[in-house]
């Protein structure tokens, strides 16, 4: 059984699309340990205690400054020996030793088709801001494994969603996650739960 960490920031549209996928059976042989919030507020944290699962918040304003953060973040996350942790929405950089610790063991979400539309300055509404600017006609999401880079590790899974005419980045947000987000990101942790992914040079191979 894979133990899932799911770190988030907000709403928690992809944590409900990952427990409602364990519950129906689509994601097999996982389970979500723990659900850590660097917001207070996120309504994540509710989904997760709705769940009867660990709902956990570890803010930076309760620390001086970022390395004492971090530290607290790895402690939090290391105390509930997970295999995977999954970003679904969490506006947070990842501290170097949480990388290096859970190579190829963090998974994140992003609102676009990597590369377009990702790195710095490129989250959440932003994302969805730039795609409308450009006027481009086919968006998307994609779920990759997370290393140093901004949105820059191996790819898993992506999924194309159109762009239509008159939307705005809240329709067109809507429409990515409903399309893409929360297909992709379910089935990527059950392809991993079972085997199914492996990173050669760089590269994901699915089995
Ligand atoms: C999602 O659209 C996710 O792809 C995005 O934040 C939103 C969180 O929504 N993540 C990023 O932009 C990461 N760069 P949720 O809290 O409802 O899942």
């Amino acid at each position: 059984m894979l133990k899932l960490a799911v770190l988030v920031s907000g709403g928690g549209t992809n944590l409900q699309a990952i427990l409602d996928a364990i519950d129906r059976g689509d994601i097999k042989n996982a389970r979500v340990e723990v659900v850590i919030s660097n917001n207070r507020d996120a309504f994540a944290l509710e989904r997760a205690k709705k769940h009867n699962i660990e709902a956990q918040c570890v803010s930076p304003r309760d620390y001086d400054d970022r390395g004492a953060f971090h530290l607290a973040l790895l402690k939090t996350l290391d105390s509930y020996d997970v295999d995977l942790v999954v970003l679904a929405g969490f506006l947070v950089v990842i501290p170097q030793e949480m990388i290096d610790k859970y190579r190829n063991r963090i998974i994140n979400i992003h609102p676009s088709l990597i590369p377009s539309f990702c790195g710095t300055g490129y989250y959440g509404l932003k994302v969805h801001e730039g795609v409308l600017a450009r006027g481009v006609r086919v968006t998307g999401a994609t779920v990759h494994f997370v290393d140093e880079g901004t949105d820059t590790g191996p790819i898993i899974l992506q999924k194309a969603v159109e762009v239509h005419n008159g939307d705005t980045p809240e329709i067109l947000q809507r429409r990515v996650m409903e399309q893409a987000e929360w297909v992709i990101l379910p089935r990527a942790i059950d392809l991993i739960a079972n085997d199914k992914v492996s990173v050669e040079e760089g590269r994901v191979v699915i089995a």
